[in-house]
């Protein structure tokens, strides 16, 4: 199975942990749908951590918890699978899951046989309690062998944070996406933390095996589990959505959409941002320009042949960039101008030549994508 573009959903951990049960995925379910977000490509419906008992069977299965969901997990998938979505779960590699629930530690083949008799499409599979004796690497090849082999086409999201070099080794194993990071918080200055890693890794991003910048904080405002001193304001959430789009990053809502504020839902629904970050191409990104108060200006090249500028200023002041042309290797002599638009405004700029120059204030970004146009 190839998965040629960074998987787009909803994961329960941010806004719920442990607070997980049967009615509340059926609701975010039908959430998905009525309000707009499977159209808008968000498809995986992924429930995380929290959601078995803490023995498994006498056969060595895992068992969905009662109480939570007391119909089992064929049920719930039937339901999610009725709407049109594609239905998660999660395991780890080691002993047990982060939250201490057991994992697939010697057990990978036995949980890909019942992740696919029960209809999973997607495992997230963390990286907590793996035995120190244990190269990470061979356990995700054995999970990764175990779903290829189950009989069912199931995503495999890797979520071992980037540890021991995770890059180096991961498209090894068969997992479609990987985290390249650590966890998420609530706050800008874990956005700008998850964005210097990526910066450094970037370049292993690509087609089949996507990295993965952590699940989106856009709209949490305090609600969620993953902490908030100082929230982040819309504008920054806006700056976050834009970084991970214009990296190709999985888009996985960690917000609870069941109550999502207009200007929540319009980030996450942005259909020009979300097709940067869906682009077929994927080509590898480059930095044009930085200022040293951690402002930088990123070009990526689209499928359609347009040009995509990113500007994120993570630092405290505006900062102004003017863009030469010739830089991007359209020198004059080519005799191009460049036709801007404004992907979060929705709004044409005009056709420049030569140039472009445009300030970005302190903690905002630009997405601004360039058609190429002969004179
Ligand atoms: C962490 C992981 C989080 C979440 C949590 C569940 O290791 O990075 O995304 O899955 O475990 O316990």
């Amino acid at each position: 199975m190839i998965v040629t573009r960074p998987p787009m959903g909803w994961n329960s951990w941010n806004t719920f942990a442990a607070n997980i049960d049967e009615t509340l995925i059926k609701q975010i379910a039908d959430k998905m749908v009525d309000e707009g977000y499977l159209d808008c490509g968000y498809e995986y419906l992924v429930i995380d951590d929290c959601w078995s008992e803490h023995q498994r069977d006498e056969r060595g299965r895992l068992v969905p918890d009662h109480v939570k969901f007391p119909n089992g997990m064929k049920a719930l998938a039937d339901y999610v699978h009725s709407k049109g979505l594609k239905f998660g779960i999660y395991s780890c590699v080691g002993n047990y899951t982060c939250a201490g629930y057991p994992a697939s530690f010697e057990y990978e083949f036995i949980d890909a046989e019942i992740f696919a008799e029960w209809g999973i499409d997607y495992l997230k599979l963390d990286y907590c309690y793996k035995p120190q004796s244990e190269e990470g690497a061979k356990l995700y090849r054995r999970m990764g062998l175990a779903l290829a082999n189950c009989g069912r086409d199931i995503v495999l999201s890797a979520c071992s944070w980037g540890a021991d070099e995770t890059h180096r080794w991961i498209k090894s194993t068969g997992s479609h996406l990987w985290r390249s990071t650590g966890d998420i918080f609530d706050n800008f200055e874990s956005v700008k933390t998850l964005y210097n890693i990526q910066k450094g890794i970037f370049e292993y991003n690509g087609q089949g095996c996507f990295n993965d910048m952590d699940m989106l904080i856009v709209g949490m405002s305090g609600k969620g589990h993953v902490g908030c001193e100082n929230c982040c304001t819309t504008e920054e959430y806006r700056t976050h959505f834009s970084i991970w789009s214009f990296f190709g990053s999985p888009l996985m809502i960690g917000s609870d959409i069941r109550n999502q504020t207009p200007e929540t839902k319009a980030i996450l629904q942005n259909k020009e941002v979300i097709a940067v970050d869906q682009d077929a191409a994927y080509r590898q990104p480059y930095l044009l320009m930085s200022n040293p108060s951690g402002a930088d200006v990123w070009v990526r090249h689209m499928e359609n042949g347009d040009i995509l500028f990113g500007f994120f200023n993570m630092g405290d002041h505006e900062v102004g960039f003017p863009i030469s042309f010739t830089d991007l290797g359209l020198n004059r002599s080519t005799g191009v101008v460049l036709k801007l638009r404004d992907l979060w405004k929705g709004e044409e700029l005009g056709t420049f030549e030569d140039i472009f120059v445009t300030g970005v204030p302190a903690h905002t970004s630009k997405l601004i994508r360039a058609k190429l146009i002969k004179k």
